[in-house]
């Protein structure tokens, strides 16, 4: 019960990582309250959560939204954790073909907004005595491929966030830290190519399958794996931790393919077939 008369805020809670996350404060015994853009899927959670989970309706591109979210959560009794992880895929133009307004909008939606949510949480957290925040970066802060060239930017930019903002909020006590998720399965992937229904779940259908062998831990990387990194972060376990973040990718960083995988290729394999 590490969360204990504590209160959070959880950006994207309605979906994926936040919503695990969400859960699994409540189950360590903080009240959250999830901002989400995502109505029904807010309530849905809210309503099955024993008055433990609120939900107010936030477009974390707004940051006026953004600041009435953290009011709403100090106002009922004060605030202590915060999660920045409201997130979606942005423009997957590469950097050769990408629209000035549509870089500006990606950057809105990943680092804008997370940098809004430490702006807003902090003055109410340093006038309770501190308070903890984890922003959700991503694997493709370090390194290419793994999501669209402005997503990843964008994370990379969450990370150097989290370690500058870090300093800053030092003297009040509020500790910032990231977590950097691998390969999760959720609905971020489908709702970037708009498939909505049946067609979505077939879609989650195929990325199961390709999850569980996209990394050296074999099975599928889950929110709740992601949720874990992040209740530890928050909590008083980490008194000692700022400005740092935690890789949850299942090894996926650990090396090439090949190190792990058997059946990729190989740069021994295709010499002596080439040879033989
Ligand atoms: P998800 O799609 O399940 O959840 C994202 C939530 O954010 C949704 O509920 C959505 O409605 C909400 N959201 C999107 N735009 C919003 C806005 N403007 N204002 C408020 N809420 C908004 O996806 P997932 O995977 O749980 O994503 C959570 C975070 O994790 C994101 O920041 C994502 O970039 C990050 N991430 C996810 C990875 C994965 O493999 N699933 C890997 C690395 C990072």
């Amino acid at each position: 019960m590490r969360f204990q008369g504590k209160r959070a805020v959880v950006t994207g809670g309605a979906s994926g990582i936040g919503r695990a996350t969400a859960l699994r404060l409540v189950e360590e015994g903080a009240e959250v309250l999830i901002g989400d853009l995502d109505v029904a899927g807010g309530q849905d959670l809210a309503e099955t959560s024993n008055g433990r989970i609120t939900f107010l309706r936030t477009d974390v591109t707004d940051a006026a939204q953004i600041e009435a979210l953290m009011a709403a959560a100090d106002t009922a009794g004060g605030l202590d954790v915060v999660f920045n992880n409201a997130g979606a895929s942005g423009s997957r133009e590469k950097i050769d073909t990408i629209e000035p307004d549509d870089w500006d909008r990606t950057m809105s939606l990943l680092l804008r907004s997370v940098a809004m949510g430490i702006r807003y949480a902090a003055p109410l957290m340093a006038k309770r005595g501190g308070g903890a925040i984890v922003n959700t970066s991503s694997v493709s802060a370090l390194g290419s491929g793994y999501a669209p060239t402005a997503y990843s930017t964008a994370k990379a930019g969450v990370l150097h966030l989290t370690k500058v903002a870090a300093a800053d909020l030092a003297r009040h006590n509020i500790r910032v830290n990231a977590v950097v998720p691998g390969f999760i399965t959720t609905n971020i992937f489908s709702s970037a190519l708009g498939f909505e229904g049946e067609r979505r779940d077939k879609a989650n259908a195929v990325l199961g399958a390709i999850a569980n062998k996209a990394q050296p831990v074999q099975r599928a990387g889950r929110p709740e794996d992601i949720a874990a990194a992040v209740a530890y972060l928050a909590s008083d376990d980490a008194a000692f931790v700022t400005g740092t973040h935690i890789l949850v990718d299942g090894g996926m960083l650990i090396g090439t393919r090949a190190s792990w995988d058997e059946n990729a290729p190989s740069m021994f394999a295709a010499l002596e077939a080439a040879t033989a």
